[in-house]
């Protein structure tokens, strides 16, 4: 397997976690077998990020496009999201990992969001990796909240419109406090952003993977992070600035 430079890893690593009905009806099995097997696969990617070091994990789990699958999906995918947690808390608590959320939480149903809630509380004092559940979450969403908040701020007099700068921005997002993604993964050779972190990933390097992702391994995510490695981050400037910095 190819070596991880552990001195250049990315901080933080997001990940668009698609292909698990394609993974289902390519092995003849339900789509709920799917999803299953994909919960299986974050279980693996969780372990690996906090393995090799990676200090912020970011996982798109439901987006608000999602709202509109059948309701038999739904109901099975907040079940799958329920058992994942219960499943979750002694790893999460023996391994550091602070569990966090971005986006509608109040849409969810109320027994996935009193676990979630619980779960964030329970690994709170977490320090060695924050991993980030994307649920019910849509960019152009926290850009819409973002700017209402932002507006009233402005309507009370508190902030000038001409003084809103790019800072004001990121302190409003869900993200807040959080590094922009280094690294967003895609599965299932799909070569879209799908409404994810709009704002966040504006200097963020791409990895598409041609895999479903219940087959998404840990060889797979190790495979990314080294790709990424091998990229020159130039944020607009040109290698030869770069190179004297
Ligand atoms: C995409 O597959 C995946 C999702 C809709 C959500 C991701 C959900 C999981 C990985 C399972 C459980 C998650 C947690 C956090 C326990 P798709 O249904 O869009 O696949 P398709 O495009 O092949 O139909």
């Amino acid at each position: 397997m190819q070596e991880i430079d552990i001195n250049r890893l990315p901080r933080h690593v997001a990940v668009i976690m698609d292909g698990n009905g394609r993974w289902a009806k390519r092995n003849a099995l339900n789509r709920l077998t799917g999803h299953k097997r994909g919960a299986g696969a974050v279980r693996t990617i969780v372990r690996t990020a906090r393995e090799i070091g990676i200090q912020y994990l970011t996982l798109y789990a439901f987006s608000v496009e999602n709202w509109s699958r059948p309701s038999e999906e739904i109901k099975a995918l907040m079940l799958l999201l329920e058992k994942y947690l219960r499943d979750e808390l002694k790893e999460m608590l023996d391994n550091g990992i602070r569990l966090s959320a971005i986006g509608k939480i109040d849409a969810l149903p109320p027994a996935a969001r009193r676990i979630l809630l619980e779960t964030i509380e329970k690994t709170a004092a977490n320090r060695d990796m924050v991993l980030t559940l994307a649920l019910s979450y849509g960019g152009r969403d926290e850009l819409v909240e973002v700017t209402r908040k932002i507006a009233m701020e402005c309507v009370a007099g508190k902030l000038d419109p001409a003084g809103i700068t790019k800072e004001h921005i990121t302190q409003h997002l869900f993200t807040a406090g959080m590094p922009d993604p280094d690294l967003l993964i895609r599965t299932s050779g799909e070569y879209r952003i799908s409404n994810f972190l709009l704002w966040q990933l504006a200097y963020t390097e791409l990895y598409f993977a041609d895999i479903l992702w219940p087959d998404f391994s840990r060889e797979s995510f190790i495979e990314a992070v080294v790709d990424y490695q091998r990229r020159e981050r130039r944020f607009g400037l040109t290698s030869d600035q770069l190179a004297r910095m």
